[in-house]
């Protein structure tokens, strides 16, 4: 008897990005508000982390009204409805209760009848999982257009009498859509994980985000660079090849080492550098697509230009990929 044969998807030539959509917490809060609350300073915040003001959300918005928001956005800037997208995913660490998840939810007040939903927690390293995800899903043939989400709503889960966190992280969404291509513009995910640090970055009592803040720092300082190049090796190309720079915006001094490191070992002095978290403040899955939906809003970075992405945060987790400028 012959054995049956199993059929596979057909699948195309590669994968893109068509497009960005964010959100933002409606409240701006300064530094000097914050200073009204613990034994802070504007002086301080800036010199340190490199945050001018952040923002936070109003009691309407949400993990998944924030995601909502953006991830409509992106696929209106895709040049696609709803109907065309067949998988979301939304990478979020805030989301409360962890059951039902963000992604379901996300999918059906966009409008989506999405085949698959789900959520992605790697932390600030969330985003680029999913977005690594979802380009071998559609590379593969399993999805044809795919929405990603980074969504964070960080206030409740900040003790906001603990100087050294509550200064630092935001509210927010960023979101972009993967969709097929006949040229690749999408390089491999480079993902990875530093278990043995999980005790550097937890909720403390189970409530309150809690970090060694120096221990992540040498870590993010050190550890990050070299996967960033690996992702760029991976995508078959060099460090000069790269136009701009995203790395997860957790502290300006990181991002600024980072970018040194890189330039260092060959990316170019003209490369472009995200420095979204002087106004945005650190909102972890939501902060590379942010960072992106801003510079492009800006017309900092265009359309064609390489960029890589470099996500790094709690458990620890890391990830790194290049992916052309919608
Ligand atoms: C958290 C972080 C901003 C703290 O900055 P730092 O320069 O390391 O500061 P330290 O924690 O060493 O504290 C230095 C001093 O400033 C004080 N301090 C802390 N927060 C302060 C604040 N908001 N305002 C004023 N002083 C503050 C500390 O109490 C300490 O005082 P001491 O020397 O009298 O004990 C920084 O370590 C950091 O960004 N770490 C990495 C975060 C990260 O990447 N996380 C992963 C992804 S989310």
């Amino acid at each position: 008897m012959t054995k049956p044969r199993i059929a596979q998807n057909a699948t195309p030539a590669g994968t893109r990005l068509l497009g960005f959509g964010s959100t933002q917490g409606n409240r701006i809060v300064t530094n000097d508000d914050l200073a009204k609350l613990v034994d802070t300073n504007d002086e301080w915040i800036r010199q340190r982390v490199g945050i001018i003001h952040r923002r936070l959300g109003d009691e309407s918005q949400t993990v998944v009204s924030m995601a909502v928001e953006a991830g409509a956005k992106a696929v209106a800037d895709a040049g696609l409805t709803p109907g065309d997208i067949d998988q979301v995913i939304v990478a979020t660490c805030t989301m409360p209760g962890g059951i039902p998840n963000a992604a379901a939810q996300v999918s059906d007040q966009i409008g989506i009848k999405a085949q698959s939903a789900f959520d992605v927690n790697a932390a600030c390293a969330g985003f680029v999982y999913a977005l690594s995800v979802a380009s071998d899903a559609v590379r593969a043939g399993s999805a044809r257009n795919v929405l990603v989400i980074g969504s964070e709503r960080f206030q409740e889960w900040l003790d906001w009498e603990d100087r050294g966190n509550c200064i630092i992280f935001a509210d927010g969404a960023g979101a972009a859509v993967v969709g097929p291509a006949e040229e690749p513009e999408i390089g491999p995910g480079v993902l990875g994980s530093a278990g043995d640090l999980v005790d550097t970055i937890y909720l403390r009592e189970g409530k309150y985000i809690y970090q060694e803040g120096q221990s992540v720092f040498r870590w993010a300082t050190t550890q990050i660079a070299p996967v960033a190049a690996r992702a760029v090796e991976a995508a078959g190309l060099k460090l000069s090849d790269v136009d701009v720079l995203v790395p997860h915006q957790a502290n300006l001094r990181i991002v600024e080492a980072i970018a040194r490191k890189l330039q260092s070992q060959g990316a170019r002095d003209d490369l472009v550098v995200a420095r979204d978290i002087v106004y945005s403040g650190n909102t972890s899955s939501a902060s590379i697509p942010l960072a992106i939906d801003h510079m492009r809003g800006a017309g900092e970075i265009s359309s064609g230009d390489v960029m890589l992405l470099v996500g790094f945060g709690a458990g620890l987790s890391y990830s790194a990929q290049v992916a052309v400028c919608p």
